[in-house]
């Protein structure tokens, strides 16, 4: 980035300490954690295998941590190594008196639908499962996707691909037919699990017709196996159809199937992200390093405990869902919470009912939902004895510090470690974030790296950047976790992530690290706007909006000007009855003017009352700056939560111009 980056004129300064009374039961004591990190700087390699020998069951150990080819980009962890992650996930708790304690519990979205799986009854149906699986024909390396709402099958499904070394390739299942198709003709799947529907805020949305659409052209896929969650009826295609009750009920599925012995290196699973350009990318994790990774954070970021009961609020059709609902907190044997429905319905208290009820200790959410919830004013929060939660946790886009502010006071009743975690589908699991109960924390900032990761900020040329300057976030060393591979393109994997900075992996996103060490994200550097060749995290001023007290929600975004270059258009959400007009525009670029620079005043804002975002809650900018020059076409919607907030945007836009 360029040295006329304005980003620190942003200063928050704000700290809060984590609460002592904590830190001695800890999994991670600050003298535990300043060991780890020596270790992990003398010895890194030493310190990944100590930690994948404690956390995970290895049915033959490994030779070496790490087998590295720099010239291809191949990191091989723990070669040698033999494992099976669904036999990490239960197998090994029947025996160490978790038997009977609850593995998953799932609140369906109506309120009543709960259903509990002890560990044993998991073990049972993942077993029942994968040896439907195996009837099929399904075999080790064989690729099976999974279109699926929040229901506790999806587990099943992915347990059971990995209990047999079959490679499990979840689609959200808030995808069109068009994301489904294109995702299962990438992965060249057999088999492909399914739903009739899904029920989301208090309505069904079918599934099923995609399903067809989508298998028009999916030559690869042989079954579909349909869970039936909606009831509503559907096109059953005899031959290729078939339904899970039946499939689970036949008489010759047994309740025991062997775990099927995986080298570390052998893949695992793919998941489909988006990348800045082109086709989605399939990226690929392998088996012991992304256990270790999972397990490894989830213990020291989380201080996951036997009797905890976790909760990440994220879809399994995202990495968030994959890595923190299910592999790490079943690796740990702790009790997980899967949630069906959506945080407003029926009431906005939705979250802070089920918090309480099933006394949830640890809380991942995401930004999106808690600016959402903020909006709706904290007599919600108040009804609730929260009291259980220990731990709270932040993911997926920068998170305020308003936002953050409220979520630690509301929430966390001022005292419990909220803890902004940043990593990517890529990275596997979390690698920059507090852990709860050592050092500072800093509301907007994601921490310090974890021991045993080494990050670095550059500029363009590759030169390191200086404290607070911002520039491009590099790991700069291989971890356990990291992607093996894009599906079916290792030429794009090694092109997107390896090649501008040779020697690191390059995230994407733009970041500075101020002088205690703390990495503050900007957003991803294609969201960065360039005024007058001053360059402005969209994140910095969107954060500056909403510490305005009439704002509840702002997005930015570039548009071409003449002289600048890029100018600043702004979406603003105010609080319910306030005034839409030029007099608070006006307090408002009067408000930036002041937080960041005259530089950073938007030449536009817009009056919104939604934002177009996805369903794993990114406010989908591309849309926004389309809208902003007066575009009508938007490519790819499918991904949207709620695509009606289009027109009233293209409205607004027209007023403003
Ligand atoms: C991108 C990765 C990994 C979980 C979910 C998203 C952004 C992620 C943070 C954070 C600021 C964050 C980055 C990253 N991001 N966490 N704590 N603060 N930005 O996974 O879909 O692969 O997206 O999400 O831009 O590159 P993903």
């Amino acid at each position: 980035m360029s040295e006329n980056s304005i980003e620190t004129l942003m200063n928050e300064e704000r700290t809060f300490d984590p609460p002592e009374e904590m830190l001695e039961n800890s999994n991670i004591t600050a003298q535990q954690y300043e060991e780890a990190c020596r270790i992990a700087d003398e010895d890194p390699e030493k310190f990944w295998a100590e930690r994948a020998r404690e956390l995970l069951l290895w049915k033959r150990d490994f030779k070496t941590a790490l087998e590295s080819d720099p010239e291809k980009n191949e990191y091989k962890w723990f070669a040698g190594g033999r494992l099976n992650a669904s036999e990490n996930c239960l197998d090994r708790h029947l025996e160490n008196g978790k038997r009977n304690k609850a593995a998953l519990i799932w609140q369906g979205e109506p309120e009543d639908e709960v259903r509990v799986f002890t560990y044993h009854m998991l073990h049972r149906k993942v077993c029942r499962f994968a040896n439907v699986l195996k009837k099929m024909g399904v075999s080790k390396g064989d690729r099976v996707a999974i279109y699926l709402p929040m229901v506790p099958e999806l587990v099943i499904s992915m347990l059971a691909c990995a209990r047999i070394g079959a490679v499990h390739s979840v689609i959200f299942a808030g995808f069109s037919a068009v994301s489904l198709q294109s995702r299962i003709i990438d992965c060249d799947a057999k088999i492909l699990i399914a739903a009739d529907g899904v029920l989301r805020g208090g309505k069904t949305i079918p599934l099923k017709r995609n399903v067809d659409e989508a298998l028009f052209e999916c030559p690869s896929v042989e079954q579909v196996i349909m869970v039936k969650r909606t009831g509503d009826e559907i096109d059953f295609i005899e031959g290729r159809d078939t339904w899970w009750q039946d499939e689970m009920a036949a008489p010759d599925i047994e309740d025991y199937c062997k775990p099927e012995s995986m080298r570390s290196t052998d893949p695992m699973f793919i998941l489909h992200t988006s990348g800045s350009t082109g086709k989605p990318k399939g990226i690929v994790h392998s088996t012991g390093g992304y256990m270790t990774i999972t397990a490894h954070t989830s213990q020291w970021v989380f201080d996951l405990k036997d009797d905890d009961v976790h909760w990440c609020t994220a879809d399994i059709g995202w990495i968030t869902g994959h890595s923190y609902t299910v592999y790490g907190p079943l690796a740990l044997g702790a009790t997980t919470l899967l949630f069906e429905g959506v945080p407003t319905y029926p009431r906005p208290d939705r979250y802070w009912e089920i918090i309480n009820r099933y006394g949830v200790n640890i809380f991942y959410t995401t930004p999106t939902a808690i600016r959402s919830l903020r909006r709706e004013g904290s007599q919600w929060t108040e009804k609730y004895d929260l009291s259980t939660l220990r731990i709270l946790g932040s993911v997926g886009e920068p998170i305020n510090p308003e936002v953050w502010i409220w979520f630690h006071e509301h929430i966390g009743k001022g005292k419990l470690p909220l803890l902004d975690t940043w990593w990517q589908t890529e990275t596997g699991g979390i690698l920059i974030s507090p852990l709860p109960y050592v050092g500072k924390l800093k509301p907007g900032s994601t921490g310090h790296a974890l021991p045993g990761i080494k990050t670095a900020i550059v500029r363009s040329d590759g030169s390191e950047a200086s404290a607070n300057e911002g520039g491009h976030l590099l790991i700069t060393e291989p971890w356990p976790g990291m992607l093996c591979t894009i599906h079916n393109d290792d030429a794009r994997y090694r092109r997107t992530y390896f090649e501008r900075f040779p020697g690191s992996y390059e995230t994407g996103d733009g970041a500075r690290i101020d002088e205690d060490g703390f990495h503050w994200i900007m957003g991803r550097l294609d969201d960065v706007i360039n005024v007058s060749g001053h360059r402005l995290g969209t994140t910095e001023i969107e954060s500056a909006l909403i510490a305005h007290p009439d704002v509840t929600e702002a997005a930015v975004v570039g548009i071409p000007h003449d002289v600048k270059g890029q100018s600043v258009y702004a979406y603003v959400t105010l609080r319910s009855g306030l005034d839409q007009d030029d007099e608070t525009r006006t307090a408002l670029c009067n408000w930036i003017s002041e937080k960041i620079s005259p530089i950073a005043v938007p030449e536009a804002i817009q009056f919104s009352e939604g934002l177009p975002k996805t369903r794993s809650g990114k406010i989908m900018r591309r849309i926004l700056r389309s809208i902003a020059v007066g575009g009508t076409e938007f490519g790819d919607t499918s991904t949207l939560s709620d695509a009606s907030v289009i027109n009233d945007l293209i409205e607004g836009q027209k007023v403003l111009f």
